[in-house]
């Protein structure tokens, strides 16, 4: 899906499923994170506008979205509580150090980065829906199945921005062709994770 070089384990969806609270409060924290590496993203880069508005609009959506979830686990009874520790964001930012050429403005990087977060969101929320719609059809299978449109146009969002940003350094196929460096690094890490120890998470 989209740009990823490997899609999730199959067992993924069953096992969140069986752990959707948990599920939910993880995928808070991700809302919340999409939004505030938007603003952080914006405050270090204030002299593109394009950027700037297009990283605002993002972020305003995430916290919608970071919102709506909070509708939900508050029925469920559930508290937010402080973030796990989020190995994956870790080291796929670590991973983009590695890429070559290697110089190219680390803002491309960051959209990159984010890019590919946006990859996986959507493709686990697609996993999420489907697995709703067949054991428990409703509300959080209309939630996810919505939210996974949402998140497949903001890497779009982010991959044409990178596209922009990069100008001068890397046309636009030396950009994808740098996300695909990148898709297979995403790919190993999150294999890696799944093997560590398979969590529920939405990233992990
Ligand atoms: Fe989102
Ligand atoms: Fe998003």
């Amino acid at each position: 899906m989209l740009c990823l070089a490997a899609a999730s384990d199959d067992e993924w969806a069953g096992i969140a499923l069986g752990e959707i609270d948990a599920v939910l409060i993880d995928h808070a924290h991700c809302e919340l994170k999409a939004a505030s590496n938007a603003t952080s993203l914006i405050a270090r880069y204030p002299g593109q506008p394009a950027v700037v508005r297009a990283l605002a609009a993002l972020a305003a959506e995430e916290l919608d979205h970071f919102q709506r979830v909070l509708v939900l686990m508050d029925e469920r009874g559930l508290t937010l509580g402080p973030p796990s520790v989020d190995a994956y964001a870790r080291e796929l930012r670590r991973a983009a150090q590695t890429l070559v050429p290697l110089r190219v403005s680390p803002l491309v990087d960051r959209l990159l980065v984010g890019a590919l977060i946006e990859a996986r969101s959507c493709e686990r929320f697609k996993l999420l829906a489907t697995a709703l719609e067949r054991r428990a059809p409703g509300r959080l299978a209309d939630f996810y199945a919505e939210l996974l449109a949402a998140e497949a146009r903001h890497y779009r969002v982010l991959v044409d921005l990178a596209c922009e940003t990069a100008r001068g350094d890397l046309d636009e196929a030396g950009v994808l062709e740098r996300l695909a460096q990148l898709a297979l690094l995403e790919a190993d890490i999150v294999a890696r994770l799944a093997k560590d120890k398979f969590r529920a998470t939405i990233h992990g």
